[in-house]
């Protein structure tokens, strides 16, 4: 099949383009490479190395404060014995997908397509639900990290429910990668692996969302030393 990935040099398009390829599939990628500008402009670099021409195709693994996912950030964090940080309660609510079932759901996806005239389907492309604070008690248990709670710097409730269902996908085949059967060991090995390249500057979040919190050293001066 011809696969046009947009955004394919971003975190979860490389590795859905890599996959699709894999499996025979005639991949063309789409990309303005702005997220490259966004890391000379940050200053920030992906924890694994990315080249133009890597003979690894090595994926990217965000850790800085605006864009690193949680789960990374934590895995980060514990590999180089950072506390945790947690943005206000922990109460936040958030579904978690190993990339390898990202990549799974959109093969799964495009092989399975809507009839001619069938109504528009959303599938849900989530296997785990965690509050943020269940897992970075998960991450600080099983890596002995500490957890620091920073203020919240996005406008949001300090905890929410998130009622989510991927019976389409499972019902279609994807067979789910468990934060405990290997997500969280995969993750834990980038960080280690990589923890020499960890810029300790770029872990607090920079941006914030919320009026009277105007500066990220509002946040910087909370951590524990
Ligand atoms: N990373 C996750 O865990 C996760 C989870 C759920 C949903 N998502 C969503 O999946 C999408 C991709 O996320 P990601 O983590 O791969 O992000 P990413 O920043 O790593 O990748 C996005 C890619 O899109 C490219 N891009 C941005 N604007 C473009 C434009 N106008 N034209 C062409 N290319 C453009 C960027 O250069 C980058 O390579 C986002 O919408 C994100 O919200 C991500």
């Amino acid at each position: 099949m011809r696969v046009m990935v947009l955004g394919g040099d971003g975190f979860c398009g490389w590795p859905t383009s890599l996959y699709l390829s894999d499996r025979g599939h005639d991949i063309t990628i789409v990309d303005n490479l702005s997220r490259r500008k966004i890391d000379i402009e940050l200053e920030v670099e992906s924890l694994t190395p990315i080249h133009p021409v890597s003979e690894r195709l090595i994926n990217r693994f965000d850790y800085d404060g605006d864009y690193g996912t949680v789960l990374n950030r934590f895995l980060m964090q514990a590999a180089i014995g950072h506390p945790l940080t947690v943005h206000g309660t922990g109460g936040q609510t958030r579904a978690f997908i190993h990339i390898r079932d990202t990549v799974r759901c959109i093969e799964i996806a495009i092989t399975n397509p809507p009839l001619a005239g069938d109504k528009p389907r959303v599938l849900n492309q989530m296997t785990e639900v965690h509050r943020v604070m269940d897992l970075a008690k998960m991450v600080a248990d099983v890596m002995g990290a500490d957890i620091a709670y920073l203020p919240n710097p996005r406008r949001e409730a300090e905890e929410n429910d998130l009622n989510v269902r991927n019976d389409q996908f499972l019902a279609l085949g994807l067979k789910p990668t468990t934060l405990s059967e290997g997500l969280l060991d995969e993750g834990r090995q980038v960080a280690a692996r990589y923890r020499d390249r960890v810029d300790p500057s770029k872990i607090v979040c920079r941006s914030v969302w919320r009026a009277g919190m105007e500066t990220a050293d509002d946040l910087v001066t909370e951590l524990p030393a």
